[in-house]
């Protein structure tokens, strides 16, 4: 993996780390939040830590590091801006498309019930041995059985799609497989987790792992779960991809980074999601 290189001291790392740390360290995240979505569903925002992240004591949802008002948007859903998205998402779901005149739900049926838990369970192994994301299922049904054309990995239909997927399984608990033909994937996941990249020489542990709770410039440093993805970005004023946030915080260490939908980013998803066991899939997260 060209793309990687090693670091050379630890020292180094820490000055660079310490030039971008701005402040002091914040305390820890919010512990006295609570997330209930329009006062009736609970969402599950803690859960204990195991031997896959033997570093936490907790693992945390990013939700519980954001400030009150971001959080308040995505309790309510009339207020949260990501339903634009889902609401498209359920649109497509029911658009015929491509040479088979068909659409999802042609074949699929209620998205609620065929899809749910779906996301819980992504990214995981397909029959043919090969770890594939959420966007790629839906692709594959696209050109596969439908006759159509793909859709873009961070595209506006792709994330819609995913937005509304996501929310069939709003308040499940993320249970990733990570044993038998996964275990491959999950450990050059770890590995990729723990890989210095760039200039700054910082792998994802060192920012939310070892930092979690401190503030990065104007950023107040989560555990980097993706239980709450797909995201509506205050910043994008959109829907970010999971592996349209990696690449941000891969380039912000400066390193060259992976494309979306690769196989190297497909590997630190699983790995990613498997750090965030236990806690509920958010739907469709608000984050600044
Ligand atoms: C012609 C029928 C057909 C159409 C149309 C179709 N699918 Fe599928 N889809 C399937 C089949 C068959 C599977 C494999 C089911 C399995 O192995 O559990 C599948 C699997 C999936 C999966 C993975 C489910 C899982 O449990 O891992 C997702 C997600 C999915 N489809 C989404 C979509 C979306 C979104 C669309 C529309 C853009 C779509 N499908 C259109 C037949 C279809
Ligand atoms: C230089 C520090 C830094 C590094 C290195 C870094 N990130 Fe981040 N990351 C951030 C900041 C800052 C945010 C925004 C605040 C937050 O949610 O932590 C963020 C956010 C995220 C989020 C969104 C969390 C949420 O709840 O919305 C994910 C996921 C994430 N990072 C994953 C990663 C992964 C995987 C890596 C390694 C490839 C990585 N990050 C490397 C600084 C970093």
């Amino acid at each position: 993996m060209q793309h990687l290189k090693p670091a050379k001291t630890l020292a180094l790392a820490s000055a660079c780390v310490a030039a971008l740390w701005s402040g002091a360290a914040l305390a820890d995240p919010d512990l006295s939040a609570d997330l209930m979505i329009d006062g009736e569903l609970h969402i599950v925002t803690r859960a204990p830590a195991d031997d896959i992240v033997p570093n936490l004591s907790e693992r945390y949802s990013g939700w519980l590091f954001r400030d009150p008002a971001t959080r308040d948007m995505q309790a309510d859903d009339f207020e949260n801006p990501a339903m634009l998205a889902v609401d498209q998402g359920a649109e497509l779901w029911e658009t015929a498309e491509g040479t088979a005149g068909q659409s999802c739900q042609d074949c699929h049926g209620d998205a609620e019930e065929s899809m749910a838990g779906v996301r819980a369970r992504m990214p995981h192994v397909n029959a043919d041995g090969e770890l594939w994301s959420m966007e790629n299922y839906v692709n594959n049904c696209r050109t596969e059985r439908m006759g159509a054309e793909e859709w873009r990995w961070s595209g506006g239909e792709m994330t819609s799609m995913t937005a509304f997927l996501s929310m069939q399984s709003r308040g499940m608990p993320v249970a990733v497989q990570i044993d038998g033909p996964a275990a491959p994937y999950w450990e050059q996941g770890r590995d990729m987790y723990y890989t210095r990249y760039g200039q700054l020489e910082l792998s994802c542990s060192s920012c939310h792992e070892e930092s979690t709770g401190m503030m990065i410039r104007a950023d107040h440093l989560s555990q980097g779960q993706i239980s709450g993805f797909p995201t509506y970005r205050l910043k994008n004023a959109g829907i970010v991809s999971i592996h349209n946030r990696f690449r941000g915080c891969i380039r912000d260490t400066r390193a060259e980074t992976f494309a979306e939908g690769s196989e190297e980013f497909r590997a630190l998803e699983l790995y990613v999601a498997s750090r965030g066991m236990g806690l509920d899939v958010e739907g469709v997260s608000v984050r600044p």
